[in-house]
């Protein structure tokens, strides 16, 4: 999506805040992933449900032949809904409840990404109830260090999430020894939004250490699983619409010690979405105070919780066309919530703007509305994709008119 290329008159006819998704960056990044994963033999992708489970999103995913990354069985549900088929299907989280465990039982999905002793005594025994044998592969913390957001990184010892690598050789025994459990292979996860691959590298150096330490003890794990974490461009949008796939994937063939027989799974999820995503808003007010001039839209941390929760920035474009050439002044660009964090970016340069005029806070496909609240008693946002915007703005007259 290039900037310049919103269809601006058709966003004037609906109702803001909405996510706007256009679905052609959205397949051209897909079909980048595909081009690239078909150059290597075993390598499988599975788009992480949680960056945003929209059907319709979820629908074209599918279509690409992407596997699913769960992290609830809400999610489960989503994919199984979606019809990605169950056996590419992996399930992780560190709190799965024996609810949620028998429904992905009940679905056959290709694993559980497990992360502690318990939850896989938990796993076997609901796995026994029901006469079957669940897949997992155990995930394991493996302590390597992702240079990005504090609140974002998974895979340092302190992080909650993974079986510690002091633990991991035992709890890979009892997972062979348990009856109803069929060890698969390994799990790694270790943050998100990356864009130095070097730690990638990290990450497979420590596979490699912990493979090698595995197969003194004859272990020969078949999967192995590195997570997601592909960081995208915030700052150019538009002139970085889809992620280097080619380097990331390449990092993985070249520092990676595989056997030949070894399947090598993704799971990505920001890198998938991020760039089809936009959050459109009006501009409700103009305000000076003091020492800020202050312009305040009609979408809040309620829509795009990423810049109140991680100081995110999200490079936001005027669109209003008809005011391009008047001089340019600087707003802090805040919603409407009762929180002072509810700040979308502070001293941005934009055309002298005023009520009515529509924003576009880019690259919110990832994290956006899949993160969308109802805190202050807000609806949640709506979307329309730009395939059926026609539609969605002939509709949303007719509905005007018959409230008339
Ligand atoms: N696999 C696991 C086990 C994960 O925990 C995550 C993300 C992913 C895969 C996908 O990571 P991705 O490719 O999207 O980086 N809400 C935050 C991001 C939280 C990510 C949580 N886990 C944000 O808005 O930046």
């Amino acid at each position: 999506m290039i900037k310049g290329t919103f269809p601006i008159e058709k966003f004037r006819e609906l109702e803001t805040p909405f996510y706007y998704y256009d679905m052609k960056v959205l397949r051209d990044t897909l079909d980048t992933i595909k081009k690239e994963v078909s150059k290597y033999e075993n390598f499988h992708v599975h788009y992480a449900i949680k960056a945003n489970a929209n059907p319709k999103i979820l629908k074209v995913i599918r279509e690409a032949g992407l596997g699913a990354d769960c992290v609830s069985g809400g999610e489960v549900r989503a994919s199984v809904e979606a019809g990605f088929p169950n056996d590419k299907i992996v399930f992780a989280g560190v709190g799965k409840t024996d609810k949620e465990i028998n429904y992905a039982l009940d679905h056959d999905i290709f694993c559980f990404n497990v992360e502690s002793i318990p939850e896989l005594e938990v796993i076997n025994e609901l796995a026994a109830r029901e006469g079957k044998v669940a897949r997992v592969c155990l995930r394991i913390n493996p302590d390597v260090e992702a240079h990005t957001h504090t609140h974002i990184i998974t895979g340092m010892a302190e992080n909650k999430f993974g079986i510690a690598l002091k633990d991991m050789l035992q709890v890979v025994q009892l997972a062979q020894q348990l009856s109803n459990i069929s060890f698969v292979g390994l799990h790694f996860h270790i943050g998100s939004q990356i864009t130095n691959m070097h730690d990638f590298v990290s990450l497979c150096e420590r596979i490699n250490e912990i493979q090698h330490l595995l197969h003194k003890h004859g272990i020969y794990p078949m999967v192995i699983n590195v997570g997601g974490g592909l960081g995208i461009d915030y700052q150019s949008p538009s002139e970085h619409p889809i992620a280097d796939f080619k380097a990331y994937f390449r990092v993985f063939t070249q520092h990676l010690h595989l056997r030949p027989e070894q399947s090598l799974h993704f799971e990505l999820g920001r890198s998938v979405v991020a760039q089809c995503g936009s959050l459109i808003t009006r501009v409700l007010y103009v305000k000076q105070a003091a020492t800020k001039q202050f312009a305040i839209v009609d979408a809040g941390m309620t829509e795009l919780i990423r810049p109140a929760l991680y100081q995110a920035k999200h490079t936001i474009h005027y669109l209003s066309p008809l005011n391009c050439q008047l001089p340019t002044s600087k707003y802090d660009i805040v919603g409407p919530i009762c929180e002072s964090s509810d700040v979308f970016d502070k001293d941005v340069l934009l055309p002298v703007t005023q009520r009515g005029d529509l924003l576009a806070i880019r690259s919110a496909g990832a994290y956006g509305e899949s993160m969308a609240s109802t805190y202050n008693c807000r609806p949640l946002p709506p979307y329309y994709t730009d395939e059926e915007l026609d539609l969605s703005v002939q509709l949303n007259k007719l509905y005007e008119t018959l409230q008339k």
